[in-house]
C-alpha cells in the first residue's frame, strides 16, 4: 500500500515560480531517473548522465536554466565551491533549488561531512539572489529516522538491521503526515531534518 505523499516535501511552502529550460542539471541523481534533467553524479549508474564531480561541473558557463542539488552538499569535500560552480553554469535569470539536511543520521555517499542550516545555506550564495529559504521535512521526519538509527545500532546483525528497518519504516513513515501541522510551530526548526534555499542569478549575469 503506498499512501499519496503531497505533503512530506512540503512541497507549497517550497515552490516558486521557477519554470524549466531547454537545459537543466540535477546533480547527485545516482540510481534515479530525472526526466527533464541532465542527470550527473560521481557514481555510474542507469540514469546518469554524466559522470563528473560537482567540485569541476564539465560545462560551459550559464548554461542552465534550473540546477538540482538535492542531498548532495552534505557529501561533498568544499561545498562552497560547489556553489561556485552551480552560479557559474546557472544561465542569467536561472534558479537554482539547493537541498540539504540538518537534523539527519550520519549517513556517507562516499562521505558525510557536515550538515546545514537554512541561514547556513543562504550564507553560501555568493552573487546568486537568495529568493526562498525554509524547511522540506520537519520535526516527525527527524524524530522518525533517529528511532529508527537508534533501533538498528542496538541490533547486532545485518539482516536484523534490515528488518528493523522495514518494519519500523512501515510503522511509522504515515506519522509523518504530522510534519505540515508541526512545521507551523516557530519552534518546529530546532529539530528540522531538510532545509532548502531557492537561488537566482542575476538577469545580467555576474
Ligand atoms: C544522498 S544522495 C542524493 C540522492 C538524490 N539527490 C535524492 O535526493 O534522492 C547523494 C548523491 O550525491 C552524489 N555525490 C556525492 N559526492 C558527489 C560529487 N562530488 N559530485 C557529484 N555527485 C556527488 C552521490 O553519489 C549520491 O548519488
Amino acid at each position: 500500500m503506498k499512501l499519496p505523499d503531497p505533503y512530506l516535501h512540503n512541497p507549497d511552502e517550497q515552490r516558486i515560480d521557477a519554470p524549466l529550460g531547454r537545459w537543466n542539471l540535477y546533480i547527485g541523481g545516482a540510481r534515479r531517473h530525472v526526466p527533464g534533467y541532465v542527470n550527473l553524479d560521481i557514481l555510474a549508474t542507469p540514469g546518469v548522465d554524466v559522470l563528473a564531480d560537482a567540485h569541476e561541473l564539465p560545462f560551459p558557463d550559464d548554461v542552465f536554466q534550473r540546477v538540482e542539488c538535492d542531498a548532495v552538499l552534505e557529501h561533498v569535500y568544499m561545498p562552497q565551491r560547489v556553489m561556485r560552480e552551480i552560479e557559474r553554469v546557472l544561465a542569467p535569470g536561472g534558479f537554482a533549488h539547493v537541498v540539504t539536511p540538518f537534523c539527519h543520521p550520519f549517513h556517507e555517499y562516499p562521505k558525510d561531512y557536515r550538515r546545514f542550516t537554512p541561514d547556513g545555506l543562504a550564507s553560501m550564495a555568493g552573487g546568486l539572489k537568495v529568493v526562498k529559504t525554509g524547511w522540506r521535512t520537519g520535526p516527525a521526519a527527524t524524530w522518525i529516522l533517529f528511532t529508527m538509527e537508534f533501533a538498528k545500532m542496538l541490533l547486532p546483525w545485518r539482516w536484523w538491521r534490515i528488518l528493523a528497518h522495514g518494519v519500523l519504516g512501515l510503522l511509522l513513515w504515515p506519522l509523518r503526515y504530522l510534519d505540515p501541522w508541526l512545521m507551523n510551530s516557530p519552534h518546529a526548526a530546532r529539530l528540522g531534518n531538510h532545509c532548502y534555499v531557492w537561488l537566482q542569478k542575476p538577469k545580467t549575469g555576474r
